[in-house]
């Protein structure tokens, strides 16, 4: 309207300035982009210095006096434990050396990714940083146990917390998963368990979980109507105790969360942790069972599952997926890299089962999700890596028109000479 009234002396001088005022306005982005992508970088390096210095004293536990035990217990232990094969050697310099690139160049990803807007800075807000210091001294406490543990190579310890829980799970299930004093089955395991896994990455692990969110973002594009999440249904499978929905939930601060783990005691933690959400529902459940109606999610996404799984059960749990998920749903997984999609840290998957409690482990190593993804009738399937870790998206496939549907397809596939 203003323009009708503008003299062409005027009119000329409004295109001047706003055509110095985009160049100006895409600089102000860029240095924002820029200054996002610094802070976030800055973060992973002093966050990572410490998961590192906090790492050394448990590794020093398992140095030689405590590896001279082991050897001592190995001697003792039965013929068949002896086959499993000797402790592994130390990876080499140069091996720890690319380990440590990699670790680079996800944090380089992950500040990226938050520098573009894929998810918010926000997502690095800590949790319950307050009880680090706590936990970390818990973790040290606990780790002689875990060391005599692994010595035993004794997968089925239990104390009496968790118990109670042990007779209604699937027994792949009921095993101590890395050694951890209780398996996935108590309240103290799940208070541990995050910074537990974040010691063992040295920090990346958080960034290897939000590997998820740049496919996730790119299945729903840039649609205004879409991109908080407004409307949209996700799911997450194994959710833990719900570090990868956390970042989502700040990406998709309007999708509709439901978290689902077979454990109780990290179902509750996760419901906490999540409090502060309240599109976020936790519940505890089998992803290879599942109780939701069928097409009835936008998403369905897991994050370190399919490592810890049988063959089997795998299987069912990508079918399972596929059933909830809406035809052209998103698929997606991040989860341990698996032999030869990083040849150069091909050592780790091997040294990683042998170090902790991993009884699925080398299956999964030497079996490429995709093809199990593709298998149980997804398709787009892409695939990418960070660090440790791969991801993998995908797409259900779009539903065929049914006859009720489309009937011109019907007539299309039946037509009026067909036998059929
Ligand atoms: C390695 S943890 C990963 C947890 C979490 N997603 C994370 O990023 O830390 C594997 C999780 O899968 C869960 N899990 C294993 N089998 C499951 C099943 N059949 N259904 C649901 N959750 C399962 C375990 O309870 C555990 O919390």
């Amino acid at each position: 309207m203003r323009t009708a009234s503008l003299s062409p002396g005027e009119e000329n001088e409004g295109t001047m300035s706003s055509a110095t005022a985009e160049p100006e306005a895409t600089e102000q982005a860029e240095l924002a982009r820029q200054l996002t992508e610094w802070a976030a970088l800055g973060f992973h390096g002093l966050r990572s210095a410490l998961f590192f210095a906090e790492s050394l004293p448990l590794v020093w536990l398992q140095s030689p006096p405590a590896r001279s035990a082991r050897k001592g217990s190995e001697r003792a232990a039965s013929g068949s434990a002896r086959r499993r094969g000797a402790a592994p050697r130390p990876p080499s310099r140069e091996a720890v050396e690319t380990a440590l690139a990699r670790l680079r160049t996800l944090f380089e990803q992950d500040a990226k990714a938050i520098g573009r807007g894929v998810m918010p800075l926000s997502v690095l807000t800590p949790r319950d940083w307050l009880g680090h210091g706590g936990r970390f001294l818990r973790i040290l406490g606990d780790a002689r146990t875990v060391v005599a543990r692994r010595a035993r190579r004794e997968s089925r310890d239990f104390g009496a917390r968790a118990k109670p829980w042990l007779d209604e799970l699937p027994a792949y299930y009921r095993r101590n998963f890395h050694y951890q004093t209780d398996g996935y089955l108590s309240a103290r395991s799940a208070e541990l368990y995050e910074h537990q896994v974040e010691l063992l990455f040295r920090g990346g692990a958080d960034a290897m979980r939000r590997l998820i969110l740049p496919p996730l973002r790119a299945h729903f594009g840039d649609d205004p109507r879409t991109r908080d999440g407004q409307g949209l249904r996700f799911l997450e499978l194994g959710s833990g105790t719900g570090s990868a929905s956390h970042a989502v939930a700040r990406a998709f601060p309007r999708a509709k969360l439901t978290c689902l783990d077979l454990s109780f005691p990290y179902t509750r933690h996760a419901r906490q942790q999540l409090a502060a959400y309240d599109r976020v529902e936790c519940v505890q459940g089998d992803a290879a069972r599942l109780e939701f109606a069928d097409g009835c999610f936008d998403a369905v996404y897991s994050v370190f599952l399919f490592h810890e799984l049988p063959l089997p059960v795998r299987e069912l749990v990508l079918e399972e997926a596929r059933r909830v998920l809406k035809p052209g749903g998103f698929f997606g997984l991040v989860d341990s890299l698996q032999t030869g999609d990083d040849p150069e840290l091909d050592w780790a998957l091997d040294f990683f089962p042998r170090e902790f409690h991993e009884p699925y482990y080398a299956h999964y190593a030497a079996h490429p999700m995709e093809t199990l993804v593709r298998r149980a009738g997804f398709e787009s399937v892409e695939q990418g890596t960070g660090y440790l870790a791969k991801w993998i998206a995908a797409r259900s496939a779009p539903k065929l028109p049914t006859a009720v549907d489309d009937p011109g397809r019907s007539a299309a596939l039946n037509p009026p000479n067909s036998p059929d």
